[in-house]
């Protein structure tokens, strides 16, 4: 990995870019076959709104529940050629993650009805987020500038494609009784309220207390003390600022007002849209 070429990091499949080493293509051809099960805990996100928070409390609500975490890959289309044999030797119930485009999810989700946690974040802070996440991170190619980001982001020249493209995606899929969309926003608002309703959605039964203790681990200040533990090296880059509104220290006025504008344009008057005013 060290020595790859920024320009090798990123290759393009129907379309859309992705990162090299975290999910080569053949990763992507394998997922065809991923068989999903009806008690998989699956968490959606487009990449920086707020998968590792989430799959920090998901932990929690499954470990105070008494159950064991089967260890797998953090996101099913990840790395290693062994990803859909260890997946599909892990053992019930799993919990799973993908950045990948609500259509290009393995359609055995769709047919076995399995439940889907999606993590939304307002454009703004999320193009901030991943602007600071591909500086930090080898596997991805160094922003040139905040400007140049900023416009792959707008034209979904990024890896895991545009984030428009995906709210889209999930639009058509609002009413879904299996999905149920959560904001980074909502979860920074009342955490207690959000751990509450991603454990009803997996039916977890938490006490109150046990909420709490679940929400005093899972603030950003905790979790980012924890997160060598959790994520060794990359840590760091994981768990950096955690907060609402970051982008007025990064988008000039113009900026602003193109994202409002492209918002307008494509999630003027969608559920989604509605659910991530900023
Ligand atoms: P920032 O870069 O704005 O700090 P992902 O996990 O999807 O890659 O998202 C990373 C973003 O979630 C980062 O945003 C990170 O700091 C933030 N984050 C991680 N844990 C969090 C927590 N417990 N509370 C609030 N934000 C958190």
């Amino acid at each position: 990995g060290m020595t790859m070429k920024d320009e090798e990091k990123l290759y393009k499949k129907n379309g859309i870019l992705y990162s090299t080493i975290m999910s080569p293509p053949e990763n992507l051809d394998a997922l065809k076959d991923m068989e999903a099960r009806e008690d998989d805990i699956m968490l959606v996100a487009y990449p920086k709104c707020g998968c590792n928070w989430m799959d920090g409390v998901l932990r929690k609500i499954i470990t105070t529940c008494g159950y064991t975490l089967p260890e797998g890959p953090s996101l099913i289309e990840f790395h290693s050629p062994d990803t859909q044999k260890i997946l599909s030797q892990m053992q019930s119930r799993r919990l799973i993650a993908t950045h990948l485009h609500p259509d290009d999810i393995p359609v055995s989700f769709k047919t076995n009805k399995t439940k889907m946690l999606v993590v939304f974040r307002n454009p703004k802070d999320t193009v901030v987020s991943y602007y600071h996440f591909m500086n930090n991170n080898p596997v991805l190619p160094k922003a040139e500038s905040w400007d140049k980001f900023f416009s792959d982001f707008m034209s979904g020249e990024v890896a895991w494609g545009s984030y428009f493209d995906h709210a889209l995606g999930w639009e058509k899929h609002m009413d879904d009784p299996n999905v149920l969309i959560v904001t980074y926003e909502e979860l920074k608002e009342n955490l207690l309220e959000g751990i509450k309703k991603v454990a009803d959605f997996f039916s977890f039964t938490l006490t109150d207390e046990q909420v709490q203790g679940i929400a005093g681990e899972s603030t950003f200040s905790a979790m980012q003390s924890s997160s060598k533990t959790s994520h060794g090296k990359f840590g760091k880059v994981f768990f950096r600022k955690g907060e609402v509104g970051d982008w007025k220290n990064h988008f000039s006025e113009d900026q602003s007002k193109q994202m409002d504008e492209e918002f307008k344009k494509k999630l003027g008057g969608t559920k989604l849209g509605a659910k991530l005013k900023y």
